[in-house]
């Protein structure tokens, strides 16, 4: 029986309202057909925003308005700081080792985050990886210039282009297409629906396989990264990159070798797609609102005047308010993981809208329905960019809960500065380098802004978006 229905029973709390639980199946059944995060908001709307779901037989609270985030965030953020691990992530046991999958009170969950902030997402750290993002950029650009004419599915040339941004700045070599190969395979187990997710006793027995199968992937992956490792190990003279820096860590013995590699796994796997769907999203809007990309363009050409016939910077975009604007609303309209990822309560003492939410209970933040919560945003529906400008508390770290694109508090996502950077600075290059256009005989309207929900918690077009780029004159 689940833990937080025998709280019910004795009275010793108020549990969440939900729907009525089927035995065995719980409330699968009201989640069938159509997206996740689309039912749970459905859902939410005749149980309210805080809401008590049996996914199989795992109680799961899924909190869908700003004013119930803010509470849990502002009261609970400790508290609720642990994660649910989906149980392929046990594979190879990364989530022991792993600052995505480690609970916030685990030591090395602070040393581990404590690096990644110092050491990779710090001005510093950025600043110095700045060459390796514009010389990716460049190459993502160039792709498109030798396609121009032609229809391209963009989302394909920036998955490549972000995965050789990240391997660039990570350990400075790009064209590492094995790796990608294996974690692309591993990112589609990852989103095979799982039933040792549902039903934790039967986890033993990996009834599907999964996690044998991203364990011989995992170990693949540790196999290329140790390559990688043991040639920076034996050239002696380094670039002075994020593996210099790890490198140095383990020497210290402030990391373990295993360390490093989880690390850069949970880099490569976590900033990839998450980048690439963003910047999708982001063009379609703007190929969705002519009135949006006029106006942006019209800001491009008023502020980057010394630009004509180089690559802009990312100085230039920082002076772009508006464009700034589009990226946040789009963020706000398609969160990349509009379920954020699965928060889990580690201590007694949550209460969220006057219920009790135990400990061990899992915490879903429909993010969402949140950044479209009718009593924080007027117009949710819309695709409207000025709402952001000249609002500096909405930025992308979660200050105002109902703007939460990477979550907010002590799991907020730790890559905001890079999000921050390069996620405009990708949209604001194609747009100086290219006019873009719909293929033959598409109007604005008809570009398809369908959402699909995968089973690893992303939030992906439908169908991918084919545009034609035109090189500027
Ligand atoms: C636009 C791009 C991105 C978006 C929208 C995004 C969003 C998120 C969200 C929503 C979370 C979970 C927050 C929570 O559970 O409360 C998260 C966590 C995380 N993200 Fe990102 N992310 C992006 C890019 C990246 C990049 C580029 C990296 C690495 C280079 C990265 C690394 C991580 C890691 C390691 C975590 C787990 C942190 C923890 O649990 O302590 N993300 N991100």
């Amino acid at each position: 029986m689940c833990y937080m229905m025998m709280y019910t029973r004795r009275g010793a709390c108020r549990w969440p309202p939900g729907p009525r639980p089927w035995p065995i199946l719980g409330n699968l059944l009201d989640l069938r057909g159509g997206n996740l995060h689309h039912n749970l908001a459905r859902l939410a709307h005749t149980h309210g925003p805080v809401m008590t779901l049996k996914l199989g037989v795992v109680c799961t609270v899924i909190v869908s308005s700003q004013d119930a985030a803010w509470e849990a965030f502002a009261k609970h953020d400790r508290r609720i700081a642990a994660r649910t691990v989906p149980d392929t992530r046990r594979a190879v046991a990364h989530a022991d080792r792993s600052m995505v999958w480690l609970p916030s009170s685990d030591p090395l969950w602070k040393t581990l985050r404590g690096i990644a902030a110092t050491h990779i997402f710090s001005p510093r750290s950025l600043a110095s990886a700045q060459g390796a993002r514009e010389r990716t950029m460049n190459h993502i650009l160039y792709t498109f210039r030798r396609r121009a004419g032609q229809e391209v599915d963009i989302g394909h040339v920036l998955y490549h282009g972000m995965f050789d941004l990240l391997t660039n700045t990570l350990f400075s070599l790009d064209g590492q297409d094995k790796l990608r190969d294996i974690l692309e395979d591993i990112v589609a187990l990852l989103a095979e629906p799982n039933v040792s997710d549902l039903y934790p006793l039967l986890r033993v027995l990996d009834l599907q396989g999964l996690r044998r199968w991203t364990a011989t992937h995992m170990n693949r992956v540790f196999h290329v990264l140790d390559k990688i490792i043991d040639t920076r190990l034996g050239e002696g003279n380094h670039d002075q990159d994020v593996l210099d820096t790890l490198l140095a860590l383990m020497t210290t013995g402030k990391m373990s070798r295993r360390d490093v590699k989880t690390m850069l796994f949970d880099v490569l796997a976590a900033g990839t797609e998450t980048t690439k769907i963003t910047v999708e999203w982001a063009m379609a809007e703007l190929l969705r609102n002519p009135g949006v990309m006029a106006a942006v363009r019209t800001e491009m050409k008023g502020t980057l005047t010394q630009t004509q016939g180089r690559m802009i910077t990312e100085a230039d975009v920082a002076k772009l308010p508006y464009l700034q604007a589009v990226v946040k609303e789009s963020m706000r309209l398609h969160p990349v993981a509009p379920l954020l990822l699965p928060h889990l309560v580690e201590e007694e003492g949550v209460e969220i809208g006057g219920y009790t939410v135990p400990k061990g209970a899992t915490v879903i933040f429909n993010s969402w329905s949140i950044m479209r919560d009718p009593a924080a945003w007027e117009r949710p529906e819309e695709f409207v960019p000025e709402r952001f400008l000249g609002k500096t508390e909405l930025g992308m770290w979660g200050k105002e809960v109902k703007f939460i694109p990477l979550g907010t508090g002590r799991r907020l996502c730790p890559a905001l500065p890079m999000v921050e950077l390069l996620v405009p600075f990708t949209v604001a290059s194609m747009l100086h380098d290219f006019e873009w256009r719909l293929p033959q005989g598409m109007s604005p309207d008809q570009v398809d802004v369908t959402e699909r929900y995968t089973s690893n918690d992303i939030l992906v077009m439908d169908v991918p978006l084919k545009v034609v780029p035109m090189v500027a004159t």
